[in-house]
């Protein structure tokens, strides 16, 4: 993945000098011209290295910093304060606002290069840091399941397998394959007791599991690998009729890799064994898929392509029950469901 520095500056030849420099070095430069556009750019940007102006003509390069490290999605993002030509009086307020580095003078390209270039250094090696230690969370949090510890890993593989024959990109593959992997993170903040509870929630409890995909978000946001990864996090819990939580997103407002892993994960809950239920055999789990779809929280047309893949696997997908679909089971099942004659829950 390239490299993207963002320079913001007002000074359209400065701008320029330092666009050819980085560029020269393979960087991908974009530039912004105030604070505003700057602010605005960030989220969608998702720059792996910030070069900052300290004057800029709608607010100081200090609070534009304060205000990009106050967003979680910008906290491991480098920012290099570069003040104007021998001031040095902002230094201390510059790393109280966050930034990695401050320039107090124009340094010479050498110098500027190596600045940026230690910066990055150390910016991917705490990436890979925050990625293996988010990984081992999302473990953690399935080794207190005491029915199923390796479910995430299940649903990542699966969801993979589906968003392929699916033909998405290899970009939302990935998705799939870490969202897979980490989308109940937010779990780590819901108490165990309310987790494993064998029985009903109450209201309260509810909504305490019902906060875990903005818990995961918040945690996994300052990661820019995970930047296509937040939405499968933050919407998994969304339908496709806006009864959803956390935003009531409607149909296509939900991402398509979203509604893909939704179907693989209620999938693989519903065959495997819980606290408060025993586990469903997959064609009553598709079934159930089926009705969810007709209720107009799923989305219809991939329920009817998963069964399709899953009778056409015929068993070789691991699921959380305890058997495959044979072939001749698999066969009759598909011709009542996905003619959508069998409408109801069964078994
Ligand atoms: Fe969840």
């Amino acid at each position: 993945m390239a490299v993207t520095v963002l320079v913001v500056d007002a000074d359209p030849r400065s701008c320029a000098d330092w666009g050819a420099l980085l560029s020269d070095r393979g960087y991908d430069v974009i530039a912004a011209r105030d604070g505003e556009a700057a602010l605005k750019l960030c989220p969608s940007l998702r720059p792996d290295l910030i070069l900052l102006g300290g004057l800029l003509p709608d607010m100081r390069g200090l609070e534009v910093c304060r205000r990009l490290k106050a967003d979680p999605r910008n906290r491991l993002t480098p920012i290099i304060l570069h003040a104007a030509v021998g001031d040095i009086s902002d230094a201390a307020s510059a790393f109280c606002a966050g930034a990695d580095d401050f320039w107090a003078y124009t340094p010479t390209p050498w110098e500027a290069l190596t600045r940026v270039h230690s910066l990055l250094q150390l910016k991917t090696y705490i990436d890979e840091q925050a990625e293996s230690v988010l990984f081992s969370l999302a473990q953690r949090i399935e080794a207190r399941d005491p029915f199923d510890g390796s479910h995430c890993a299940r649903v990542s593989n699966n969801a993979v397998r589906f968003g392929r024959s699916l033909g998405l990109c290899q970009n939302d593959i990935e998705a799939l394959r870490i969202g897979g992997l980490v989308h109940d993170i937010g779990k780590i903040g819901i108490p165990d007791a309310i987790l494993f509870k064998a029985g009903p929630l109450d209201a309260y409890e509810t909504k305490i599991v019902m906060e875990h995909p903005v818990i995961g978000e918040r945690i996994c946001a300052p990661l820019k690998s995970f930047h296509k990864v937040l939405p499968l996090i933050r919407h998994h819990h969304e339908r496709m009729d806006g009864s959803g939580y956390p935003d009531g997103l409607c149909g296509e407002q939900i991402p398509v890799t979203v509604r893909v892993l939704q179907i693989v994960d209620i999938c693989d809950a519903l065959t495997s064994e819980r606290s408060y239920r025993r586990n469903l055999s997959l064609p009553s789990a598709l079934i159930v898929l089926r009705e969810e779809a007709e209720l107009g929280w799923l989305d219809g047309a991939l329920v009817n392509q998963f069964a399709s893949l899953v009778i056409g696997s015929e068993g070789s997908i691991a699921l959380g029950n305890r058997r495959g679909l044979g072939s001749a089971e698999g066969a009759k099942w598909s011709e009542s469901v996905l003619s959508g004659r069998l409408n109801r829950r069964v078994g």
